[in-house]
Protein backbone atom coordinates (compact mmCIF):
# COMPACT_ATOMS: atom_id res chain seq x y z
CA UNK A 1 0.00 0.00 0.00
CA UNK A 2 1.16 3.21 -0.65
CA UNK A 3 0.61 7.42 0.31
CA UNK A 4 -0.08 5.72 3.86
CA UNK A 5 -1.48 9.06 6.14
CA UNK A 6 0.62 8.30 9.01
CA UNK A 7 -0.35 12.14 10.40
CA UNK A 8 -3.85 10.27 10.71
CA UNK A 9 -2.92 7.08 11.82
CA UNK A 10 -1.25 8.93 14.47
CA UNK A 11 -4.08 11.11 15.29
CA UNK A 12 -6.24 8.07 15.75
CA UNK A 13 -3.44 6.46 18.06
CA UNK A 14 -3.59 9.80 20.12
CA UNK A 15 -7.56 9.43 20.17
CA UNK A 16 -7.38 6.10 21.45
CA UNK A 17 -4.70 6.72 24.21
CA UNK A 18 -6.97 9.30 26.07
CA UNK A 19 -9.03 6.28 26.69
CA UNK A 20 -6.41 4.15 28.27
CA UNK A 21 -7.06 2.77 31.82
CA UNK A 22 -3.19 3.08 33.45
CA UNK A 23 -4.09 4.08 37.08
CA UNK A 24 -1.38 2.39 38.19
CA UNK A 25 1.20 3.69 35.81
CA UNK A 26 -0.46 7.02 34.27
CA UNK A 27 1.55 5.98 31.43
CA UNK A 28 -1.12 6.25 28.87
CA UNK A 29 -0.56 3.95 25.60
CA UNK A 30 -2.39 4.60 22.24
CA UNK A 31 -1.91 2.02 18.88
CA UNK A 32 -3.39 2.42 15.33
CA UNK A 33 -2.89 0.38 12.35
CA UNK A 34 -4.34 -0.52 9.28
CA UNK A 35 -5.43 -4.13 8.08
CA UNK A 36 -4.43 -5.09 4.83
CA UNK A 37 -8.26 -4.05 3.32
CA UNK A 38 -7.73 -0.69 5.05
CA UNK A 39 -9.58 -0.97 8.21
CA UNK A 40 -8.65 1.15 10.60
CA UNK A 41 -7.98 -0.87 14.26
CA UNK A 42 -7.33 1.16 17.30
CA UNK A 43 -6.03 -0.02 20.93
CA UNK A 44 -5.35 1.61 24.47
CA UNK A 45 -3.77 0.08 27.30
CA UNK A 46 -5.84 -1.54 30.36
CA UNK A 47 -4.20 -2.07 33.42
CA UNK A 48 -4.76 -4.67 36.23
CA UNK A 49 -4.58 -4.26 40.03
CA UNK A 50 -2.37 -7.51 39.08
CA UNK A 51 0.01 -5.72 37.25
CA UNK A 52 1.46 -8.13 35.35
CA UNK A 53 -1.88 -8.97 33.52
CA UNK A 54 -1.76 -5.67 32.22
CA UNK A 55 -2.94 -5.81 28.63
CA UNK A 56 -0.54 -3.38 26.78
CA UNK A 57 -2.66 -1.46 23.89
CA UNK A 58 -1.23 -3.56 21.27
CA UNK A 59 -3.10 -6.89 22.63
CA UNK A 60 -6.60 -4.54 22.03
CA UNK A 61 -5.64 -3.57 18.31
CA UNK A 62 -4.73 -7.17 17.18
CA UNK A 63 -7.79 -8.54 18.83
CA UNK A 64 -10.09 -5.37 17.17
CA UNK A 65 -7.82 -7.19 13.77
CA UNK A 66 -9.86 -10.72 14.31
CA UNK A 67 -12.51 -9.44 15.97
CA UNK A 68 -13.52 -7.48 12.81
CA UNK A 69 -12.80 -9.93 10.09
CA UNK A 70 -9.02 -10.76 10.17
CA UNK A 71 -7.07 -10.20 7.51
CA UNK A 72 -3.15 -8.86 7.67
CA UNK A 73 -1.41 -5.60 9.69
CA UNK A 74 -0.19 -3.63 7.27
CA UNK A 75 1.14 -0.33 9.09
CA UNK A 76 1.16 0.62 12.71
CA UNK A 77 2.18 3.53 15.16
CA UNK A 78 2.04 3.51 18.88
CA UNK A 79 1.94 7.02 20.86
CA UNK A 80 2.27 8.54 24.53
CA UNK A 81 -0.28 10.11 26.41
CA UNK A 82 1.20 13.52 24.86
CA UNK A 83 0.61 11.76 21.12
CA UNK A 84 4.52 11.13 20.53
CA UNK A 85 5.94 8.45 18.78
CA UNK A 86 7.16 5.21 20.92
CA UNK A 87 8.02 2.20 20.34
CA UNK A 88 6.24 -1.12 21.02
CA UNK A 89 7.62 -3.31 23.87
CA UNK A 90 10.12 -6.27 23.10
CA UNK A 91 6.39 -8.71 23.53
CA UNK A 92 4.22 -6.53 21.37
CA UNK A 93 6.83 -6.51 18.82
CA UNK A 94 6.53 -10.13 18.80
CA UNK A 95 2.20 -9.96 18.80
CA UNK A 96 2.91 -7.25 16.04
CA UNK A 97 4.96 -9.92 14.13
CA UNK A 98 2.15 -12.29 13.97
CA UNK A 99 -0.24 -10.14 12.78
CA UNK A 100 1.76 -8.22 9.99
CA UNK A 101 4.59 -10.52 9.44
CA UNK A 102 8.32 -8.75 8.67
CA UNK A 103 7.11 -6.55 6.31
CA UNK A 104 5.02 -4.41 8.85
CA UNK A 105 5.31 -0.71 8.09
CA UNK A 106 6.04 1.02 11.63
CA UNK A 107 6.34 4.25 12.75
CA UNK A 108 9.11 5.04 14.95
CA UNK A 109 10.76 8.24 16.35
CA UNK A 110 13.58 7.71 13.96
CA UNK A 111 10.69 7.40 10.56
CA UNK A 112 9.57 4.22 9.03
CA UNK A 113 10.68 1.05 9.51
CA UNK A 114 9.68 -2.72 8.64
CA UNK A 115 8.74 -5.10 11.32
CA UNK A 116 12.02 -7.15 10.41
CA UNK A 117 13.99 -4.03 11.53
CA UNK A 118 12.26 -3.70 15.57
CA UNK A 119 11.93 -7.08 15.46
CA UNK A 120 15.32 -8.94 13.62
CA UNK A 121 15.81 -12.63 13.65
CA UNK A 122 12.51 -13.07 14.68
CA UNK A 123 11.09 -16.59 15.64
CA UNK A 124 7.86 -16.81 13.88
CA UNK A 125 5.33 -18.87 12.00
CA UNK A 126 7.78 -20.50 9.67
CA UNK A 127 9.21 -21.80 12.28
CA UNK A 128 6.86 -23.93 12.98
CA UNK A 129 6.62 -25.51 10.27
N1 LIG B 1 2.50 -0.27 27.25
C1 LIG B 1 1.77 -0.51 26.12
O1 LIG B 1 0.54 -0.44 26.14
N2 LIG B 1 2.43 -0.86 24.99
C2 LIG B 1 3.79 -0.88 24.87
O2 LIG B 1 4.30 -1.28 23.83
C3 LIG B 1 4.63 -0.39 25.96
C4 LIG B 1 3.95 -0.37 27.30
C5 LIG B 1 1.80 0.07 28.50
C6 LIG B 1 1.77 -1.03 29.50
C7 LIG B 1 1.58 -0.26 30.79
O3 LIG B 1 0.18 -0.05 30.98
C8 LIG B 1 2.24 1.08 30.53
O4 LIG B 1 2.42 1.16 29.12
C9 LIG B 1 3.58 1.26 31.22
O5 LIG B 1 4.44 0.22 30.92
Amino acid sequence: MTGVDWAALQQAATDVAARAYAPYSGFHVGAAGLADDGRLLVGCNVENAGYGVTLCAECGLVSQLHATGGGRLTHFVCVNGDGEVIMPCGRCRQILYEAGGPDLELQTPEGVRTMDQVLPLAFGPDDLT
